[in-house]
């Protein structure tokens, strides 16, 4: 076995949609649905959402949307995305080749400096060919492509492979992030329908051996945990094409996202905490020198309980930067949106945490050391 070659992320890449809805108007629209359902079925009389609610559990003041009037139409309530021909590039390969050129530029890496493409993602668009496999041509990169979902820890779990994949040979990893989260959301549940935004985000992972190129970060380690949960689950799938109850217009489907909100806050907190307080531990890194989480962003409250575990006292909004309240929930991207956006002011050595956690349950911790 050959010795280990260390890795370094050289640049990330951010694609957000032009369109937005704040929170104000989802309840204004979601309130006039259950107006309308409730004139309409006397016998199941549906609660109204509101906005100081979503606010206060969630920390959510608005998310980016791929359509927004598909959503906020009460007779639809989900974007209206028009299907594609096969002979153009798919919507979800789309969005992540925006944050890939991203990525790319920021590094000023062309095609052929890319070897491998993993798309890492809670849902893919179709089942195949892969949606990496799509990426990789239209970029033009030369050599392997993969799709893998581990809901929203897929970013942490992409870079673990990454890292695996350069001590195989390969000299540059190409990992993206596409979430298109608004298509499974289920814009009539009151408990979920605020949770979601879209989203696409790009890591660049490489061969830590040359001087390393300014804004760039050494991967220290990487430490992944998954525990079985229905807490979160979509069942949406190949296998509904079997049943004879499939009805995907009924408000209560659960072939879209559905959880136990509450079941998942503390189960999740306290799995997290102890995952990046553990990995810290190992690698001999004290709590005071760590100096940012960027952590997945679900729920405001969730991050700070989180955080508070791993410091032992309260984190300052710099020490665990928040985007969810301009866009919500971007599964697998929201911890990668954090570290694009917020990793300035951080000195040459020093030392910070990606974290995405979510379904599975599924958890990463990605410990990073500024290299220059
Ligand atoms: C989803 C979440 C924001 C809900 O917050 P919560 O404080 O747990 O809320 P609950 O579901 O316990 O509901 C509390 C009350 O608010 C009500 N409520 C729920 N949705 C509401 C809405 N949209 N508007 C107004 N009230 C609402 C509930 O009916 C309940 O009322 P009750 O106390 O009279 O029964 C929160 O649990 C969460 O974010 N959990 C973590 C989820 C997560 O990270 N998932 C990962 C996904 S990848």
């Amino acid at each position: 076995m050959s010795d280990f070659i260390p890795a370094r992320i050289v640049s990330t890449g951010l694609f957000t949609p032009k369109e937005s809805i704040t929170n104000e108007e989802l309840v204004a629209s979601f309130n006039a649905w259950v107006e309308k359902h409730n004139a309409e079925n006397p016998d199941d009389q549906k609660e109204p959402s509101s906005v100081g609610f979503i606010e206060k559990a969630s920390g959510i003041k608005s998310r980016y949307v791929l359509n927004k009037e598909g959503i906020l139409d009460i007779n639809r309530m989900r974007p209206k995305l028009p299907q594609r021909s096969d002979d153009e590039p798919s919507i979800l390969a789309e969005i992540a080749i925006a944050a890939a050129r991203d990525a790319m530029k920021a590094a000023d890496y062309q095609a052929g400096d890319i070897d491998v493409v993993i798309c890492a993602a809670s849902n893919m668009q179709r089942a195949y060919p892969a949606m990496a496999v799509e990426i990789q041509k239209e970029l033009g990169i030369d050599g392997f492509g993969f799709d893998m979902n581990v809901a929203c820890a897929s970013a942490a779990f992409g870079i673990q492979n990454a890292v695996g994949l350069l001590q195989t040979g390969a000299r540059r990893v190409l990992m993206v992030n596409p979430e298109i989260c608004s298509a499974h959301l289920n814009f009539r549940d009151r408990d979920a329908h605020f949770i979601f935004g879209d989203v696409a985000t790009a890591v660049i992972v490489e061969r830590a051996t040359g001087e390393a190129a300014p804004d760039s970060w050494d991967i220290l380690d990487t430490r992944l945990k998954t525990l079985f949960s229905n807490n979160i689950r979509n069942n949406f799938g190949f296998l509904n094409h079997t049943s004879d109850e499939l009805d995907i217009s009924d408000p209560n489907t659960d072939k879209l996202f559905v959880q136990e909100g509450r079941k998942v806050f503390k189960d999740v907190v306290p799995m997290v905490g102890a995952l990046i307080s553990k990995h810290l531990e190992d690698n001999n890194i004290a709590t005071t020198d760590l100096k940012r989480m960027w952590l997945h962003q679900a729920n405001l409250g969730m991050n700070q309980f989180i955080a508070r575990k791993v410091l032992g006292r309260d984190a300052t909004e710099a020490e665990a930067p928040v985007v969810l309240d301009k866009y919500a929930n971007t599964s697998s991207a929201g911890s990668i949106i954090a570290f694009h956006r917020h990793r300035d002011g951080i000195d040459t050595g020093d030392i910070g945490v990606i974290s995405g956690f979510g379904a599975g349950y599924s958890a990463g911790s990605v410990i990073v050391r500024k290299a220059a």
